[in-house]
C-alpha cells in the first residue's frame, strides 16, 4: 500500500482544506507471462463500512473468450493489501451450497506490486459460456482515523482508500461500486473527473455509488478516498486465547477466554476528564464502553476479571428455557483510541449439550469455533488460539470446521493445528489438547462450528476415580502412620 499511503497522505492535506481529491489513474505492475482468457461481462462491487473492518463483496459475470475450456480465473490484489485480507471466499453465485471454490495465492514477485489468487472453477468453463462468481472478503487494519487525535467530546472520522475500478486481470464491460457508510455524515469523498458523464459518485442516503463505468482495461486503478463519521470504537484483538475443557467425569464443559483488546480509533488529544464524561448524556466520541457477550443457553457461573482483578460491573442475564444468555461487560474506564484493555471471561455448561457418543468408545464434540463479544461495530482478531482440552487418555483426535456462508474464516490451510499434552493437578498421563491457531479473522466467524471426534477407551473412564482413590488411600495411610507415630511418641 505504499502508493495508497502516499495518496492518503496527500489527501490528508486536501481533506484539511475540504477540497475534493484530484487523482490520476495509474497501473499496477503485472507479471509478464499472462494472457487474459476471460472477459468480465458485468461486475458489481459492494464495500461495507458499517463495521470497524471492511467487508467487500464482488459479483462478477465471467465469460470465456478463448477457444479452449478454461479453469483458472486470476484475482489480483495489491501485494501490501494481501496480508490484511481475512476470510476470502469465492463461490459459484448460482450454486453457493456447493461450497467454496479452491484458491491459490501466487508467489510474491519482487518486480510486481500485485499478488494474485488463482480461483479454480468447479468445472472447466466452455468457450463463450459464462459463470457468475461471488467473491467476498474482509480487509483488516485499513480504516484510519483522521484527525488522528480528537478531544473527548469530538466526533471520530475514519478514512479509507481504494480504487474506483475493482482491480481485475481482465477487461470489464460494465462495473459499478456501492459504498455503504455508517451514517449520512460523510464530509469528504473523491469526486471523479472524466470517468463517466454525470455526477460520480451518486449519493442516496448513506450509500454512494461510483460508476457505472464501461470497458475498463485490465489492471486499471483510480485512487479514491473517503472520510466519514464513525461513532464506534475500532476494536482489534491482538490475541484471543480460548480454552474449552471437557470433563467426562464431571459432565462439564468449561470455557475460559483471554482477550488482549485495543481500540485503534482516534486517540485523545487531551487528558481524559472523568467528571465531564459522566456529565454528558451521550458523548459523540467513540470509546469502548460495553461489550455485549451472548452465551449459549444453559451457561452458568460466568466470571469476568481484568488486569486489576475482579470486575463487579458485569451484568449477567441467564437465558430462560433454551434461549441465549447475555453477559454485559463494562470496562473500568471507557477505552479510547490507542488504549488497551485485557480481560478474561469464563463460564460452565453441561457437557451433554455439546457431546454425543457415536460408538462405544468414540465421542463427537460440537462447540462454537469462536464466541466472544458481539458489538455492532464488530471485532477483528489478529491472532486466535483455540485449545480443546480433552480428558486424559483421549486418542485419535480429528477435527472439522463447519462454516456458514461468508463467515470470514480463512482457508483451512491457514488454520494451523497440533496435538499436545496438558498436565494439571491429579493428572497422570496428561490431558490431550487439540490446539488450533488462525490469524486475521473477524467476528463473523462466530457462526462456524468446530466438530472434534476422539476415542476415549472405557478403561480410561476409570483412570480419574483410580487416581483419586489412590490419592485418598495415600492420604489415609499417611494419616494412619502419623497417628501411630504420634501415639508412640506420647507414650514415652
Ligand atoms: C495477518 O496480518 C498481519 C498484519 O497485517 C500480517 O503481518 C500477517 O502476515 C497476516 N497473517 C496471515 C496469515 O495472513
Ligand atoms: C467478584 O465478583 C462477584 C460478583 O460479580 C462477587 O460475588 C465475588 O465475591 C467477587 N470476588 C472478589 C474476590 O471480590
Ligand atoms: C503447538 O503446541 C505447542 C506446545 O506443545 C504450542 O506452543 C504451539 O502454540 C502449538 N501450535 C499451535 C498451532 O497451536
Amino acid at each position: 500500500m505504499r502508493f495508497l499511503t502516499a495518496v492518503a497522505v496527500v489527501c490528508g492535506l486536501f481533506f484539511s482544506n475540504f477540497l475534493p481529491v484530484v487523482a490520476e489513474s495509474s497501473q499496477l505492475v503485472w507479471p509478464k507471462a499472462f494472457k487474459p482468457a476471460f472477459l468480465n461481462v458485468n461486475l458489481v462491487r459492494n464495500i461495507n463500512l458499517e463495521k470497524a473492518y471492511i467487508r467487500e463483496t464482488i459479483n462478477v459475470v465471467v465469460q470465456n473468450i478463448e477457444k479452449q475450456p478454461q479453469r483458472d480465473y486470476f484475482l489480483p490484489f495489491p501485494s501490501d493489501v494481501v496480508p490484511n485480507i481475512g476470510g476470502l471466499e469465492v463461490r459459484d453465485k448460482n450454486g453457493p451450497e456447493k461450497g467454496r471454490l479452491r484458491l491459490e495465492l501466487s508467489e510474491i514477485d519482487p518486480s510486481s506490486n500485485t499478488q494474485f489468487y488463482v480461483i479454480h472453477l468447479p468445472e472447466p468453463l466452455a468457450p463463450s459460456s459464462q459463470i457468475t462468481l461471488s467473491i467476498s472478503y474482509y480487509i483488516l487494519s485499513a480504516l484510519h482515523p483522521l484527525p488522528k487525535a480528537i478531544r473527548q467530546d469530538d466526533r471520530q472520522f475514519l478514512t479509507y482508500s481504494f480504487s474506483a475500478y475493482a482491480l481485475s486481470a481482465y477487461t470489464t464491460v460494465d462495473q459499478k461500486t456501492k459504498i455503504k457508510f455508517p451514517s449520512v455524515n460523510v464530509p469528504d469523498y473523491t469526486v471523479t473527473s472524466g470517468l463517466k458523464s454525470g455526477s460520480d459518485p451518486e449519493k442516496q442516503g448513506s450509500t454512494y455509488t461510483y460508476g457505472p463505468y464501461s470497458n475498463i482495461a485490465p489492471r486499471k486503478f483510480y485512487p479514491l478516498n473517503v472520510r466519514f463519521a464513525a461513532s464506534y470504537p475500532v476494536l482489534v484483538c491482538s490475541l484471543l486465547e480460548r480454552d474449552v475443557e471437557i470433563s467426562h467425569w464431571g459432565g462439564n464443559l468449561a470455557v475460559e477466554e483471554r482477550y488482549w483488546l485495543r481500540n485503534s480509533g482516534a486517540s485523545l488529544s487531551d487528558h481524559f476528564d472523568r467528571v465531564s464524561w459522566m456529565m454528558k448524556a451521550s458523548p459523540s466520541s467513540a470509546p469502548l464502553r460495553v461489550l455485549k457477550y451472548p452465551m449459549k443457553p444453559g451457561s452458568v457461573d460466568p466470571y469476568f476479571t481484568d488486569d486489576i482483578g475482579n470486575v463487579s460491573t458485569s451484568n449477567y442475564r441467564p437465558g430462560r428455557s433454551g434461549r441465549e444468555a447475555h453477559l454485559e461487560l463494562r470496562p473500568r474506564y471507557p477505552v479510547f483510541g490507542g488504549w488497551q484493555y485485557s480481560f478474561r471471561v469464563g463460564w460452565n455448561n453441561a457437557l451433554s449439550s455439546f457431546l454425543r457418543k457415536s460408538s462405544s468408545e468414540t465421542f463427537v464434540l460440537k462447540v462454537p469455533f469462536l464466541e466472544g463479544p458481539q458489538n455492532p461495530e464488530g471485532i477483528q482478531y489478529e491472532k486466535f488460539v483455540l485449545r480443546i482440552i480433552l480428558p486424559e487418555g483421549s486418542k485419535n483426535v480429528r477435527y472439522e470446521i463447519i462454516e456458514s456462508v461468508n463467515n470470514g474464516l480463512p482457508n483451512t490451510v491457514q488454520i494451523k493445528s497440533n496435538i499436545s499434552k496438558h498436565r494439571t493437578f491429579m493428572d497422570t498421563v496428561g490431558r490431550t489438547v487439540l490446539s488450533l491457531s488462525v490469524e486475521n479473522l473477524t467476528d463473523a466467524a462466530r457462526d462456524s462450528q468446530l466438530v472434534v471426534t476422539y476415542d476415549f477407551p472405557f478403561v480410561e473412564t476409570l483412570r480419574k476415580p483410580l487416581t483419586i482413590s489412590s490419592g485418598l488411600l495415600a492420604v489415609f495411610v499417611t494419616a494412619w502412620v502419623v497417628s501411630k507415630l504420634d501415639v508412640s511418641i506420647r507414650k514415652r
